[in-house]
């Protein structure tokens, strides 16, 4: 049962079988009930109401069901309009471009808030020079607020997106050059070599990430996730942040 397994860690290929198997169940019925006579949009509806139950029983997270609920009504209504495909083209490249390969990564971009660079200055060290690094970087714009009220810092960056890594790239060049940012994987990188790593990722990498953190990192170093926890492993700290979003920072010591 290897391969389910396999296909269980990819959701968008659990996404697109869904979408695929609920369609056989409406051709069945508008084969054997041919006086239905159901048009493209009533298909659409019935495909979103079988994709969703079927994502409620194999207990995916809410905004799959909704997802699934949507997804050929849109397809439908979008086909309506009769766009010419290089808009489509446009679009995805756009997507492709802010988000990288967001459906292997099961990172979308969204950005640490100005309350996150206070609370991590409480947890830095004071009275050292530290190296710390934003595990996708996305904008950069962490790094150039810490390396602005923390001097004592060396500030790393890794993005995998082009168009956030560009962004944080030119940032980088025009208000803080000291900072460094490179565009690449950080699976790749070897954590070794800073004393702080921070993350603000998403629920999926972070089992994966804390074993690459145990083995890569020196005792004593800090492993910061921002609102996502390791399962299973107490943090050292806890920092709720005070802007009203409910997010949390998380501190572990290696
Ligand atoms: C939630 S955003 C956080 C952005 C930034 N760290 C911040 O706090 O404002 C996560 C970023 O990680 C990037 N990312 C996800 N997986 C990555 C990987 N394996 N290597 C490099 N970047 C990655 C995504 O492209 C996205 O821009």
């Amino acid at each position: 049962m290897c391969w389910l397994r396999s296909i269980s860690r990819s959701p968008a290929l659990v996404a697109l079988l869904i979408q695929v198997f609920s369609f056989v169940p409406i051709l069945l019925l508008n084969i054997v009930f041919s006086e239905l006579k159901l048009s493209m949009f009533g298909w659409a509806m019935l495909q979103g109401v079988v994709a969703a139950s079927l994502s409620f029983r194999l207990n995916m997270a809410t905004w799959w069901i909704v997802i699934h609920l949507l997804f050929m009504p849109i397809v439908t209504v979008t086909l309506a309009f009769s766009l010419p495909p290089f808009w489509f083209f446009i679009g995805f490249l756009f997507l492709l471009l802010i988000y990288g390969k967001v459906y292997q990564t099961q990172v979308p971009l969204y950005l640490s808030s100005q309350e996150v660079t206070k609370a991590l200055t409480s947890l830095l060290p004071n009275q050292r020079d530290f190296s710390f690094i934003d595990l996708g970087c996305g904008c950069g714009g962490l790094l150039k607020n810490l390396s602005q009220v923390q001097s004592n810092g060396s500030y790393y960056g890794i993005e995998a997106a082009p168009l956030p890594y560009l962004v944080s790239k030119l940032r980088n060049i025009v208000f803080a050059p000291s900072i460094q940012i490179k565009w690449g994987d950080f699976w790749k990188d070897d954590l070794a070599h800073y004393d702080v790593v921070y993350a603000y990722l998403s629920p999926a990498p972070m089992e994966l990430l804390w074993q690459k953190a145990c083995q890569e990192m020196q005792p004593g170093s800090m492993f910061i996730s921002n609102s996502f926890i390791i399962p299973g492993v107490l943090p050292e700290k806890r920092l709720e942040l005070e802007n009203g979003s409910g997010s949390t920072l998380y501190m572990w010591r290696i």
